[in-house]
């Protein structure tokens, strides 16, 4: 039998796993934490359907479906744990002192916990967003968004289920939520107002984690994780898009008040998980750094968060997205324009949508032995 932890908050440590055993049923612990939201459901009981970019979403969604075992190779796709996760290349803590003081063995277990405290963020942002779409299937308005939305819901659990395989299977480590984005789920999952639940998730989150699962992809140096965040890639595009396309026309239908509530909600959003640090500074504290001595290391390399660079590419899908559905208000205008990412709106937008692009098979890309090499 089961057993079930309810807790009041989420987790706090780092759990390590045996990668090599496998789980006994007898000795899972389901660790719950309640929450409660006051969702405001619709039915719909005229059930046409128009020719819409929402139902060619959908039908996207069915045509491109893929399967986290069999679609992925985790036999010939995992790596040595002596081989770096990430491309050395790409570290940004190189030329940092307390770094290069490592021994080699250091610098590689570095590179893993890096490793798992990126790749466990993505797998609570994924639960987030199962729990979040599977909401939008009972309080979207439209009948073409609930179905959306369940098609939604199915690829969320790809992810989640993608991203713990990988935590399970090759990393062996697990990062507990960080408090920024933990507490935007918790407010956009108890909001009962479902186009809230569509901002925040849709237009915000979904445009940080588009952003950062492109640079992961890049950077990895493990096949397997390559290729999975390839097809969560193209699953996410279209979430975004369908965000876009179905918020433009809402945004319209609401007066000037409910506009700019919602347009600062959309900044607090993004400014409250895109600048939360509480993790990363945990993670510079477990090794015995000093953060400021860091900070003050990549902002010198152009590598902090608050570089032009970074705070392009964090912001470039969401800025020109904000714009498009109408939520870049004179009100918050100069508030994005302090953190100097309001130039970034004029940048295209994901409501164009490519066809061609998004209609594309899924590839399994072979990459090439050179990729895994160990740098050392
Ligand atoms: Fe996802
Ligand atoms: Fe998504």
């Amino acid at each position: 039998m089961k057993k079930y932890r309810q807790v009041e908050q989420q987790p706090q440590e780092i759990r390590y796993i045996d990668v090599n055993q496998t789980i006994d049923p007898e000795k899972i612990e389901e660790i719950t934490e309640v929450f409660k939201t006051p969702l405001v459901s619709t039915y719909n009981w005229d059930y046409s359907i128009p020719d819409s970019r929402i139902k060619r979403l959908y039908d996207l969604g069915k045509q491109l479906n893929w399967n986290v075992e069999t679609d992925l190779d985790w036999d010939n796709g995992m790596v040595s744990k002596t081989v770096f996760p990430t491309d050395e290349k790409y570290n940004p803590y190189a030329g940092f002192k307390p770094y290069d003081d490592l021994s080699h063995e250091q610098k590689l277990e570095f590179s893993w916990h890096r490793a798992a405290l990126s790749a466990s963020g993505m797998l609570h942002g994924e639960q987030g967003a199962l729990l979040v779409a599977a909401q939008l299937a009972c309080c979207a308005p439209s009948y073409e968004a609930k179905l959306y939305a369940a098609s939604q819901t199915f690829d969320e659990a790809r992810h989640v289920e993608f991203f713990n395989k990988y935590i399970q299977k090759q990393i062996g480590i697990m990062y507990p939520v960080g408090a920024g984005l933990k507490s935007l789920l918790d407010k956009i999952l108890t909001d009962e107002r479902w186009d809230l639940k569509f901002i925040g998730m849709q237009i915000i989150v979904e445009g940080l984690a588009l952003a950062a699962f492109n640079t992961v992809k890049i950077q990895s140096n493990v096949p397997v994780h390559k290729n999975g965040l390839h097809f969560v890639i193209r699953d996410e595009a279209r979430h975004v898009t369908y965000g876009i396309n179905y918020l433009e026309e809402f945004v319209k239908t609401l007066s000037k008040e409910e506009r700019e509530e919602r347009a600062l909600f959309a900044f607090q959003a993004a400014t409250g998980m895109g600048g939360s640090r509480g993790n990363q500074l945990r993670f510079y504290e477990r090794h015995g750094w000093n953060s400021d001595e860091v900070k003050e290391h990549l902002r010198s390399g152009n590598l902090d968060r608050t570089s032009l660079e970074f705070r392009t590419q964090l912001f470039g899908r969401i800025m020109p997205n904000l714009k498009r559905v109408g939520l870049l208000t004179d009100n918050v205008k100069p508030m994005w324009e302090a953190l100097g990412v309001l130039d970034l709106q004029d940048l295209p937008s994901d409501g164009a949508i490519n066809w061609d692009e998004m209609a594309k098979p899924l590839v399994y890309e072979e990459i090439a032995d050179s990729v895994v090499t160990n740098p050392a």
